[in-house]
């Protein structure tokens, strides 16, 4: 397995001053998502004008809510919320008219979904898919980017990933995001329509659902571990993904959008960290975070499932393409996302308790704030420890400490089973 990336963030450095000297008029669909949100958020802090468009079918109001806290009034000013379905080729159209860039993000995600219910997902990220690109093509934008998925390579043994080499999809899901990809390709040649294709590979980070039947493993795992409800890994454990922490896919789509290279455009990239990590590592990677704030988890042991139906064995993308051709620089390996970069955007609080001051623990504990934080869903029976952060925007700032009803002060480290968490 590769080493972890450095950091290494120019051209995103040199985009944002441009952006900030020259706003422009930006449409994120899927708006209320995970991915989408981090794109409205990032977005609004660079001075731009944001439109959101989401139907809340697998989104969450909670999840614009948090933006909107996150940002200052003058930020938020420059975003409008649509409530509407892609699947609606007017809905598209009115949310497009007057766009520079769409980075289109709605769909229904999930293997497992779209072999429960293929129509669904078929009509939303195919037919919906369809709209946007009609609608933005009609509307003139200057790019139209959107969320490609690493089921493309699908029984494809060769690892690392590159774009050019895919095999058959193994789910519905895969077939979805490689027409997709054919879609977009065919505007490009037929029409001369501006797309990239970015190939997400198991992105992570605060505000990803963790609850239901399709939830992905990251915060599914760090809820049940909190929990104290069995963790369950599909197969032998020996299954590996390249995890992408969210600010890197941030990256991708802002410099996908505004590249001036022609050859960058009507492309598809992977957007990953290469970098591979086994389940069973996964599993010790979030229990070792989770230690300080619910010990008993250092107990558990991890129970073993049949394999899940459509997985990809081994999952590693070479992000070369990416590199050369938009200056993409991941800025955070799985570890590095999960210890320095979950401080914006989750509050949370123990019940009766309030916060009282900054504390060092919480930012040694910043790993766990995030699990936390991923742990955080709506109705997440664990309501509680105050790792709230310090809303700097990468890093900085601590978790804090609270006093309980009683007046005694409390860390992070003082989390137990019983404590109830959510996001605030
Ligand atoms: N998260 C990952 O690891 C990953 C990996 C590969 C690809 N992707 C793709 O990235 C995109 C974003 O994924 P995410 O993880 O943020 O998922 P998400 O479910 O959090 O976000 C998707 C959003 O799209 C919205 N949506 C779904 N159908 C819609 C419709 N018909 N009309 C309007 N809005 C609709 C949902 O309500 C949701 O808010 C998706 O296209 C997904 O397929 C994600």
């Amino acid at each position: 397995m590769s080493s972890a990336p450095t950091a290494s963030p120019t051209a995103l450095a040199v985009l944002e001053q441009r952006l900030l000297a020259q706003p422009a008029r930006w449409l994120v669909t899927g708006s209320a998502g995970f991915i989408g949100s981090h794109l409205v958020e990032n977005l609004l802090r660079l001075g731009q004008t944001v439109i959101g468009l989401d139907n809340f079918a697998t989104g969450y109001r909670r999840n614009i809510d948090e933006v909107q806290s996150l940002l200052t009034a003058e930020q938020w000013q420059a975003h409008r919320f649509i409530e509407a379905d892609i699947c609606d080729p007017d809905a598209c159209r009115e949310a497009c008219s007057g766009v520079d860039y769409v980075l289109h993000q709605a769909a229904l995600g999930s293997v497992p979904r779209s072999l429960a219910n293929p129509q669904a997902t078929n009509a939303a990220n195919i037919d919906g898919f369809l709209n946007m690109l009609v609608a933005a093509r009609e509307a003139g934008v200057k790019r139209f980017v959107y969320a490609a998925s690493s089921s493309t390579y699908g029984d494809h043994q060769a690892l690392p990933k590159v774009e050019d080499t895919i095999g058959r999809p193994l789910s519905p899901y895969a077939v979805t995001k490689l027409v997709n990809e054919l879609y977009a390709e065919v505007f490009g040649r037929c029409y001369g329509f501006p797309s990239v294709g970015l190939r997400y590979f198991n992105v992570f980070g605060a505000r990803q659902d963790p609850e239901g039947a399709y939830a992905a493993v990251i915060p599914r795992w760090t809820r049940a571990l909190l929990l104290g409800e069995p963790v369950t890994i599909n197969g032998d454990g020996e299954t590996s993904r390249d995890f992408c922490f969210v600010n890197n896919a941030v990256q991708a789509n802002l410099l996908a959008a505004t590249s001036d290279d022609p050859a960058a455009v009507n492309q598809v990239y992977n957007v990953a960290v290469d970098d591979r990590t086994t389940l069973n590592r996964l599993f010790e990677i979030l229990r070792d975070a989770l230690v300080d704030i619910r010990p008993e988890v250092r107990q558990v042991q991890a129970e073993y499932g049949e394999f899940r139906a459509g997985d990809v064995r081994h999952s590693q993308a070479d992000v070369g393409k990416a590199r050369r051709l938009l200056g993409y620089r991941p800025s955070h390996s799985l570890q590095a996302g999960g210890a320095t970069r979950y401080r914006r955007g989750y509050k949370l609080r123990c019940r009766g308790m309030c916060p009282v001051s900054q504390s060092r623990e919480a930012a040694r504990n910043a790993s766990g704030r995030y699990l936390l934080a991923a742990a955080s869903g709506r109705h997440a029976p664990l309501r509680a420890v105050g790792l709230g952060c310090g809303g700097d925007r990468d890093g900085g700032g601590g978790g804090k400490a609270w006093r309980d009803g009683s007046g005694r002060c409390r860390t992070p480290g003082d989390a137990h089973r019983g404590a109830e968490l959510r996001a605030r």
